[in-house]
């Protein structure tokens, strides 16, 4: 899973991990994306999962993504778009089984499409497939509740295709339940390090794969009482050292972290005070510091033995490890190491 850049560590440079390390497929969102990724894959099968106008659906066809269907206009469509491209759609068909989003609820009106789409001859119906909504809520019973639906017509699908790949699972499925697997799971936060649960990623051996770094470019003496930032919203308790980053909310270091964070700089957590700019954030580091100007500061990941993970960053902007790293911009260099 690389939609939304993937995850916002990039998409490409993620895409070709994954595939090396036994990826057989790579699914987005958009049709761009998969447009961007199949100049870099000519080969893999892209998979596209979401919503998609006529014109997006042209786009997706044209770079030989298969597509996710479950409306008998838009499988029409499908057919009429392969017809004009002059190569069969490969098509995926969708039950909402319990999530309430994009999919169809009626299990009998599904198998209809299904039975539509392998009837077809310019359609390839490739895959059934539903998503889960509480598959990171531990011990919930939904996620049964869902899969319970989902089976039986996976079965009927099968039946009338018996090459289609079946999916369902997310990374929190994937980990929890192995009855959610069936023919492909759908990883996405898992493959980058990130734990699905919202929790430390090493509890199940997983790595977070992103760091961000940025350094100190100014250090400066604070009297008590000085303020740094827009509103004065910290206010220097005592004299003090302020480092100023240059990293803001410009680069998806959210402005809630004002007051509200902690950055590593020489292997020790500092404060993250005063507002966050679009450009610039403050640490407070101390009445007597040795940080010069020139020191990497790490906001998400390790130096010497501290840590900052984004799910913690996460907790304190009261969201999800998710939106932490996709939010990260695109004003941010992206380097790769290996
Ligand atoms: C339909 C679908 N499948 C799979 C995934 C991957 O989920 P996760 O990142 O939790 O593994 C997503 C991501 O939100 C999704 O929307």
């Amino acid at each position: 899973m690389v939609k939304a850049n993937g995850y916002g560590h990039g998409a490409a440079v993620c895409a070709a991990a994954a595939l090396r390390g036994g990826a057989s497929r790579l699914a987005v969102a958009a049709a761009a994306e998969a447009e961007e990724l199949r100049l870099h894959f000519p080969e893999v099968p892209i998979f596209v999962m979401g919503a998609l106008t006529d014109e997006e659906l042209r786009t997706a066809l044209a770079a030989r993504a298969d597509v996710a269907v479950w409306r008998e206009g838009f499988r029409e469509e499908c057919s009429r778009m392969a017809a004009e491209l002059g190569h069969m759609a490969r098509v995926h068909v969708k039950l909402d089984s319990g999530m309430g989003r994009l999919g169809e609820r009626d299990p009998d009106r599904l198998v209809e499409l299904a039975r539509a789409c392998a009837g077809d001859q310019r359609l390839d119906l490739a895959g059934v497939w539903t998503h889960f909504a509480t598959a990171d809520e531990e011990g919930d019973g939904y996620m049964a509740e869902q899969l319970a639906a989902f089976a039986p017509v996976a079965d009927a699908v099968r039946e009338l295709a018996p090459d289609c790949t079946v999916h369902a699972a997310n990374s929190a499925a994937t980990l929890r339940d192995q009855a959610t697997h069936f023919d492909m799971v759908r990883c996405g936060i898992a493959v980058y390090g990130l734990d699905p649960f919202g929790r430390d990623p090493a509890e199940r051996d997983l790595e977070p794969a992103l760091e961000l770094h940025s350094y100190v470019a100014d250090v400066k003496r604070f009297e008590r009482g000085a303020s740094a930032g827009y509103g004065r919203s910290w206010r220097a308790p005592e004299d003090t050292w302020v480092g100023v980053l240059p990293i803001g909310y410009g680069d998806g270091v959210r402005r809630g972290l004002s007051n509200n964070a902690e950055v590593l700089v020489g292997g020790r957590r500092y404060p993250l005070v005063g507002t966050v700019s679009m450009d610039n954030i403050t640490i407070d580091l101390g009445p007597d510091t040795d940080v010069e100007p020139g020191s990497p500061a790490v906001l998400i990941g390790a130096q010497g033995s501290e840590r900052i993970l984004a799910e913690e960053v996460a907790i304190r902007l009261e969201t999800i490890n998710y939106e932490v790293t996709c939010g990260i911009s695109q004003r941010v260099p992206r380097e790769v190491i290996e």
